[in-house]
C-alpha cells in the first residue's frame, strides 16, 4: 500500500515534476529578505530549504504525513526551519505570515475552502498567498490512460471499481479564483496552464508514484480490501501503460494541467 509515509523514503529523489512545478511560484511570491514563510503540505520540505535561502524571516512547514515530517526535520531543522505534523485543515495561526505557499499539495484537502479561510486568517494584512496544483478532471492525460487500463483489465476491474478519488480538482481557473475570493482574498492571478516535459517510462512510472499511488494504491480511498495481487497488477498495468506511451526516442511526453494562481490578504 502506498501513503505519503511510504513514499517519503524516496519522495526527494522522484519528485521532479514536482520540484520543476515550483519555480512559478517563486516568480509569483517575490519573497522578500524579512518575510515570515509558511509552506502548506511541505512533504520533504525541499522548497523551504530554498526559502530559507531567500529570507531571515521565521520559516515553518506542516505537513499531516509523520514519514514526510520526519525526513524533513533529519535534512533542514538545523537549518533553523520548523515543522509541524499537522493538516492544512487544522491550521491555527493568527495574523502571523507575509507568505503562505502551496505547492503540489493543494489538491489533496479534504476541505479547500476551510484551508483557504485558516490561510486567510494565518496571513497578516496584504500578506500573499500562492498555489500550484494539478487541476482540472483531465489532470494528466498519462496517467488517465493508464487508469483506464487497470479500469479495464479483468485482473484489476473488480477492486478498482471501489475506487473513489480523493482529489479536489476543478476545471476552470475562474473556480479556483472564487474559493479564494469567497474567503476575502484579492486575487491577482488564477491561471491552468498545460505543461508537458519528457522522461523515461521508468522515470514517469517513479513521477507516478511519488504522489498519484498515494491516492490510486491507497486503501483508505477504496471500498473493498486490496490485495497484494491487485497491487502488484496494478503496479505492472501503469508501468506497462507507460511502456507503450513512449515516442520514437523513447521518451513519454508527459503533460499536466497546473493551477497557479496568487492572492493577496485585504
Ligand atoms: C506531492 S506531495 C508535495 C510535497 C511538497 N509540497 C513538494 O512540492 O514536493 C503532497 C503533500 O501533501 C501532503 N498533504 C496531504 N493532505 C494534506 C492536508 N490535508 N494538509 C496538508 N498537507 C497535506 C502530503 O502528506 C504530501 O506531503
Amino acid at each position: 500500500m502506498s501513503d505519503f509515509s511510504e513514499i517519503s523514503k524516496q519522495y526527494e529523489a522522484d519528485s521532479v515534476v514536482q520540484k520543476s512545478a515550483s519555480q512559478i511560484l517563486f516568480e509569483l511570491l517575490e519573497i522578500q529578505p524579512e518575510d515570515d514563510v509558511l509552506d502548506l503540505g511541505c512533504g520533504t520540505g525541499h522548497i523551504l530549504k530554498i526559502i530559507k535561502e531567500k529570507t531571515k524571516g521565521r520559516v515553518v512547514g506542516i505537513d499531516p504525513s509523520e514519514g514526510m515530517i520526519e525526513k524533513a526535520r533529519e535534512k533542514f531543522s538545523h537549518q533553523g526551519i520548523t515543522f509541524r505534523v499537522c493538516s492544512a485543515e487544522q491550521l491555527d495561526y493568527k495574523n502571523e505570515f507575509d507568505i503562505i505557499l502551496c505547492n503540489s499539495a493543494f489538491q489533496w484537502f479534504a476541505d479547500p475552502a476551510k484551508v483557504v479561510a485558516a490561510c486567510y486568517n494565518s496571513l497578516k494584512m496584504n500578506g500573499k498567498m500562492a498555489i500550484q496544483a494539478p487541476a482540472h478532471d483531465n489532470y494528466c492525460p498519462n496517467f488517465l490512460r493508464a487508469i483506464r487500463e487497470v479500469r479495464e483489465n479483468k485482473s484489476t476491474k473488480d477492486i478498482f471499481a471501489g475506487f473513489s478519488s480523493p482529489w479536489f480538482f476543478r476545471n476552470t481557473a475562474k473556480e479556483y479564483a472564487k474559493l479564494f475570493s469567497g474567503a476575502g482574498f484579492k486575487v491577482k492571478t488564477s491561471k491552468i496552464d498545460e505543461v508537458t516535459t519528457c522522461h523515461s517510462d521508468e522515470e514517469t512510472y517513479k513521477i507516478f508514484e511519488s504522489g498519484a499511488a498515494a491516492g490510486y494504491l491507497n486503501q483508505a480511498y477504496y471500498r473493498t480490501r486490496l490485495t497484494k495481487e491487485y497491487i502488484d497488477g496494478f503496479r505492472s498495468i501503469i508501468r506497462s501503460s507507460f511502456n507503450h506511451q513512449v515516442d520514437e526516442e523513447k521518451q513519454v511526453r508527459l503533460t499536466f494541467y497546473r493551477i497557479y494562481l496568487l492572492a493577496i490578504k485585504q
